[in-house]
């Protein structure tokens, strides 16, 4: 063993029990500036070997550059431990942070909406019915005695995809499909999107849905329309709203009207809701016209039956208070997680 090779294990075996012994944080450091700074022992040692003689010098050269790293990682290793002097208790779960929200899913206004609808008509006997979002210009407005030049064809903006085909800009087609493929009786209502070519602004979208209904049987009379629809208001607003039935139109309805109910929001006093007439419209219907029938194939001697249309959205609006449409189609989940 050389001289050097012998204070080389003085200092390895003083510095890891030094380093081992240091009480403290400062204790550590004033052990690391004793060996390992650059005026610390294991630079005195480096110092030592311009005077080994050439053929030592790589193994002297290799045993020190062994004793810094050693002492270097003996040194780490005791300054992880100082920073967390438990240990291992850096590791276990700390009870006082603040918990992760976990979100849960929620049905859209819309569809809850729809769904208190639907719950309403099925314990009244419809049937639920669906058709297609593109649909040809025969059961969208033929069909629905829309004659080919009729204004009435003007009153939607349609978003034609070709001549003859469009995207419906009402569930009404689906009265014509069910007819077409049942013999009456029939009894449905009819969810589902249509799409009109509007200008988009807070109150309308280019897309919206509808609820439609359609009873057909014999002797069916406006009175049970009547009847249907107040039952059907009555459950969805209230048991205490006032309604009124308005003369209107609609080509494939006979006589026609539109339904309003008092404000559920100032009970008729009037509002900003309301525009200050304390009614609000939700819905158009009438005794379906008997032209219809002719063409579906139906006997308007034989049958009678009413048809109505309403719009989801603006119920849902008034419902939950919205005072834009476009909300409804952004699913931001700051305003879906509202409805959880
Ligand atoms: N389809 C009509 C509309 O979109 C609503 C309606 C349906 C009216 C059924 C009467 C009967 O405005």
């Amino acid at each position: 063993m050389t001289p050097l090779d012998q204070r080389i294990d003085d200092v390895r075996s003083s510095a890891l029990r030094e380093i081992s012994e240091a009480g403290d944080r400062s204790a550590l450091d004033g052990v690391r500036v004793k060996y390992l700074a650059r005026k610390g022992h294991i630079a005195a040692l480096f110092e030592e070997l311009s005077s080994v003689p050439p053929d030592q010098k790589p193994a002297a050269g290799k045993a020190l550059n062994l004793l810094r790293r050693e002492i270097q990682a003996a040194f780490d290793a005791r300054l992880g431990q100082a920073a967390h002097p438990e240990g291992r208790r850096i590791d276990r779960t700390d009870l006082t942070l603040p918990g992760k929200q976990k979100w849960v899913g929620s049905r859209h206004p819309l569809t809850q909406t729809l769904d208190e609808i639907r719950g309403i008509f099925r314990r009244m006997g419809f049937a639920v019915a669906t058709g297609p979002e593109i649909e040809d210009d025969y059961h969208n407005f033929e069909a629905l005695n829309f004659p080919p030049d009729h204004p009435a064809r003007d009153m939607q903006d349609t978003f034609f995809i070709s001549k003859n085909v469009l995207l419906r800009t009402h569930t009404s087609p689906v009265q014509i499909r069910v007819m077409e493929n049942t013999p009456p009786p029939v009894r449905v209502i009819i969810p589902g999107r249509v799409y009109r070519n509007e200008a988009i602004s807070a109150r309308s979208y280019c897309l919206f849905h509808q609820v439609e209904g359609l009873y057909v049987d014999q002797g069916v009379t406006f009175r049970e329309l009547k009847g249907t629809l107040v039952s059907f208001a009555k459950q969805f607003y209230g048991s205490s709203l006032k309604y009124r039935f308005r003369p209107s139109y609609f080509p494939f309805t006979e006589p026609s009207a539109e339904m309003d109910i008092t404000c559920f929001l100032c009970g008729g006093e009037g509002c900003r809701v309301c525009k200050k007439t304390g009614w609000l419209e939700i819905l158009g219907c009438g005794m379906v016209d008997p032209n219809v029938y002719s063409f579906v194939g139906y006997d308007p001697k034989k049958v009678s039956g009413y048809a109505f249309g309403m719009g989801i959205e603006r119920i849902a609006m008034l419902r939950f208070g919205l005072d834009d449409i476009r909300i409804l189609f952004e699913n931001d989940v700051r305003f879906l997680r509202q409805f959880a």
